[in-house]
């Protein structure tokens, strides 16, 4: 999970920060830097995006060797690529990292094929990318939201091109008549901040139109329209709205998209991609929503290789960062309905510990090879926080997230075939200046479930670049590669 953002100044300048780290709102310096700083509006990601919308390069690789040459794999790059560029998932990672990880295994195999397998799908990188290469894949992703976006983009292969473009247009002329009605003192107050009440009554149309009998269409077609709505929601939003500073409704932006010129927009992206590589996506994917906590739902030694980014013990709230759209969409009305969402995540945020009982998980067996480095941490993290004003409940986060992943590396073990491999994006986190060494620990996690042994590459550092941090620790990420 590469959390990076490419943010434009206004003399044109580009600055990458690590939202992560860097949308800690203690960070002063990042303060400043979102005061003076604006976010890439949807027409300048769709004018950079131009470009490979005619020629896609459809996952290239980047250069010639070993799954660190893309030194910084981040969603970012998915931004140019043909379909992993429908909706912008900031925790998203690079698909040409994933092709060029998978073409090396099976270099190394001797193998032409393999069958791959994504626990944390998310946006649906890993499948996209492995199918790309002829291989099937299967993923798991247990946000609801997130599985929806993952689970239209995997449709593609089966739509039509024509019938998505005649279907926006349809839904277009369809939301002239819809929407208006709605009374905008009965919207959820996010979205009143978010939208002025006309922005809103027009996503409220095409929402509807969508939504309504009359407008003939297969699934896939559906599934990837309500893909281009949602994916319409940000940048229609006048205020700041990136997933991983959730919203920011005194934030204004500078530009703004119509809801029916965005939608109609990536309506045509979406056809265009489909058209061009329809027939390059040669791999069957399968993307279940599911836990990685619970029983695999792959058939036992059937995997040949894990390519993943987990959630990090980095306080990210995958069930926050995706409000504005379940608030959109009717599923969450107030904050305290991410309580649902977050149920079957890893524990890897502090709002999710609430009433969570972290002594008793940490005398959990599966914790046993790891509980002399863990410990700990886990003491100084109890007394770290009561010496802290939000005392939030860090010390519960990483006995959590540890015991959440020792259970998911036991499933993993189980999926994946003797002599299989498995490779997880992570980085290390420092919650409350407390250094944990997540890389070494799922390391040893992955070894006591079964796995033969793990070794850890750095590919950057971070926490490295702004003066005024609350901790100076310095972070790395980088690729746990584990062998089978
Ligand atoms: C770092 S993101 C993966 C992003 C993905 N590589 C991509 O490019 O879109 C981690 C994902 O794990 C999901 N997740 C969290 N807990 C999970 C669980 N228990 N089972 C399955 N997925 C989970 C999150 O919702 C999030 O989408």
């Amino acid at each position: 999970m590469l959390h990076e953002v490419v943010v434009e100044h206004p003399d044109g300048g580009l600055a990458i920060i690590d939202p992560v780290i860097d949308r800690d709102p203690e960070n002063e310096e990042f303060a400043q830097l979102r005061n003076g700083y604006a976010y890439p509006s949807v027409t300048q990601v769709l004018r950079m995006s131009h470009m490979s919308m005619t020629q896609p390069r459809l996952f290239e690789s980047a250069s010639p060797s070993g799954p660190l040459r893309s030194n910084a794999p981040t969603f970012v790059n998915n931004m140019t690529l043909p379909v992993h560029r429908w909706f912008r998932f900031s925790a998203g990672y690079s698909a040409e990292w994933v092709v060029n990880s998978i073409s090396d295994f099976l270099t190394c195999a001797g193998q032409s094929k393999a069958v791959i397998l994504d626990p944390f799908a998310g946006s649906g990188t890993t499948l996209l990318a492995s199918s790309a290469l002829g291989c099937d894949s299967f993923g798991w992703e247990a946000q609801d939201f997130i599985f929806r976006v993952a689970d239209a983009k995997v449709q593609c292969s089966d739509a039509d091109p024509e019938m998505i473009l005649q279907s926006a247009h349809s839904v277009i002329e369809a939301s002239k008549n819809t929407g208006a009605n709605r009374c905008n003192d009965q919207e959820p107050k996010l979205l009143q901040k978010c939208y002025s009440e006309e922005t809103l009554a027009e996503l409220r149309g095409l929402q509807e139109a969508l939504n309504g009998a009359t407008i003939d269409m297969d699934d896939s077609t559906w599934k990837l329209l309500w893909l281009a709505l949602v994916s319409t929601l940000r940048p229609a939003s006048h205020v700041g709205t990136a997933q991983w500073q959730y919203v920011l409704p005194n934030k204004k932006k500078i530009n703004t998209v119509g809801p029916s010129e965005g939608f109609m927009q990536k309506a045509r992206m979406i056809a265009g991609d489909i058209s061009v590589i329809r027939s390059k996506l040669s791999g069957n994917m399968s993307i279940l929503q599911h836990d990685a906590r619970q029983p695999s739902k792959v058939p036992k030694d059937s995997i040949d290789i894990v390519v993943t980014s987990p959630p990090y013990a980095n306080n990210y709230d995958y069930a926050d960062a995706t409000r504005l759209e379940m608030t959109f969409l009717g599923e969450v009305a107030a904050y305290s309905d991410l309580k649902r969402v977050r149920e079957p995540l890893i524990h890897a945020c502090s709002q999710h510990m609430v009433g969570y009982d972290a002594s008793a998980a940490i005398e959990d067996p599966l914790l046993t090879p790891i509980v002399d480095r863990l410990g700990p941490i886990y003491e100084e993290l109890s007394s770290v926080r009561s010496t802290r004003g939000g005392k939030k409940a860090y010390h519960a986060m990483v006995v959590a997230y540890f015991l959440d992943m020792a259970r998911v590396w036991q499933y993993l073990r189980a999926a994946v075939r003797p002599g299989g491999k498995a490779l997880f994006v992570v980085g290390d986190s420092a919650p409350y200046g407390v250094h944990t060494p997540v890389d070494e620990l799922h390391g040893e996690l992955a070894v006591a479930a079964g796995f033969e042994s793990y070794r850890f590459t750095k590919t950057r550092d971070r926490n490295i670049k702004w003066k005024n941090r609350k901790h100076r620790v310095p972070l790395k990420e980088g690729v746990l590669e584990v062998q089978g």
